[in-house]
């Protein structure tokens, strides 16, 4: 059979975005050689560095690669030089338009907690290791993108609308993930104040009902999930939730491990997949080389998953374990007596570690 080839676009960013997904794609040119398969990247601008050079967050020339792409590897957007730009030239919006064009609607942001992270959490680490649970967030609806949204000096709207239909498609993916993670789905809300979010928990609950029975469910309100995140993590194996409330409670796991620059994340749709770390553009990090690559590199792990390259995907996820355990850590995980590393020193252990089967 002749190898696949697979076409990525990488949009590079801003801030600390380039350094990150430059290790990224070293590992990546290195397992595809170990695993047979061709990887084509094309590279692509988004964000603060899209609208220097060509006016637009989010150029039509990028759609058109992403579109072309069989998924597409995104670093970070964003920096305090954009801040004072109009809504339509900020760097969030060319994200947000990039998600709602691609129409990747699934969110999906684990988080796990092993040993060397429980050391750094700043919660304990009996109460935070061993945590494995995914958020799973609705991207493309919800109050991001909800009409009437408007602001005058008087009064400032945003809606938030959720439709049946969208909140089945979300359901389907968080119930079918669950089976790799305890089996069970908690769904957040906030039923008891909130009509969009009645409408939530009766559609999560129908498709449960009907289609995934054998699953646990149960619903809980937000603000007691984002207590309960805190208190015990453990609880969770996957955590449904609509746009705000997954971009609240996914920053607020991403500090279980410790570190944000452990935690990747893959958005996914019926056509195209993207794939980024949680954190972002770090600008105050920015060109010192020292930025954590993991979450990129674990993004691009995810990446290969979706790809199909099942294989190759725990092998990266493989290598980044074995690399922190041998004590190569960056600058936000490392303590004496090692020494950090370079983000790129950190890449070249990874791509060291990587082995076929
Ligand atoms: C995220 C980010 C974005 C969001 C911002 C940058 C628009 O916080 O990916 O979580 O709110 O979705
Ligand atoms: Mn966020």
């Amino acid at each position: 059979m002749k190898p696949s080839t697979y076409n990525i676009t990488l949009l590079s960013g801003d801030g600390v975005g380039p350094e990150v997904v430059a290790e990224a794609v070293k590992v990546l040119t290195r397992i595809s050689e170990l695993f047979d398969f061709g990887i084509l990247f094309e590279s692509a601008l988004i964000g603060g560095a899209a609208v220097d050079d060509l006016g637009s967050p989010y150029p039509d020339q990028t759609h058109e690669s992403c579109k072309r792409a069989d998924a597409v590897l995104l670093g970070a957007v964003g920096g305090p030089q954009y801040d004072g730009l109009p809504k339509e030239l900020r760097p969030e919006t060319g994200l947000l338009t990039m998600r709602k064009a691609l129409d990747v609607f699934a969110n999906l942001r684990p988080v796990a907690v092993d040993g060397v992270q429980a050391a750094r959490s700043p919660l304990r680490p009996e109460k935070v290791a061993g945590t494995n649970l995914l958020v799973v967030r609705e991207l493309v609806g919800g109050i991001y993108f909800g009409t009437p949204s408007f602001r005058n000096d008087f009064e400032g709207v945003s809606t938030m609308r959720y439709t049946r239909p969208e909140i089945e498609r979300i359901a389907r993916i968080a119930f079918r993930y669950a089976r790799d993670r305890r089996n069970k789905v908690t769904s957040v809300d906030k039923a008891n104040v909130l009509a969009v979010s009645q409408l939530w928990r009766e559609v999560v609950q129908g498709i449960h009902d009907a289609e995934f029975e054998d699953v646990q469910l149960e619903h809980m309100y937000v603000d007691n999930a984002a207590m309960q995140l805190i208190l015990n993590p453990r609880q969770f194996g996957v955590i449904l939730t609509g746009n705000l409330f997954g971009d609240i409670l996914s920053d607020a796991s991403a500090v279980l491990p410790g570190s944000l620059g452990m935690l990747p994340s893959a958005s996914i749709g019926d056509s195209s997949g993207l794939f980024e770390p949680i954190h972002g553009s770090a600008p105050d990090i920015a060109g010192k080389g020292i930025a954590n690559p993991a979450a990129t590199i674990l993004s691009a792990a995810m990446m290969l998953d979706f790809l199909g390259e099942k294989a190759a995907a725990t092998a990266v996820r493989q290598a980044v374990a074995k690399t922190q355990l041998d004590g190569f850590l960056t600058a936000d995980l490392a303590t004496d007596p090692f020494l950090p590393l370079t983000t790129s020193a950190f890449g070249d252990e990874v791509v060291k570690r990587l082995q076929f089967g």
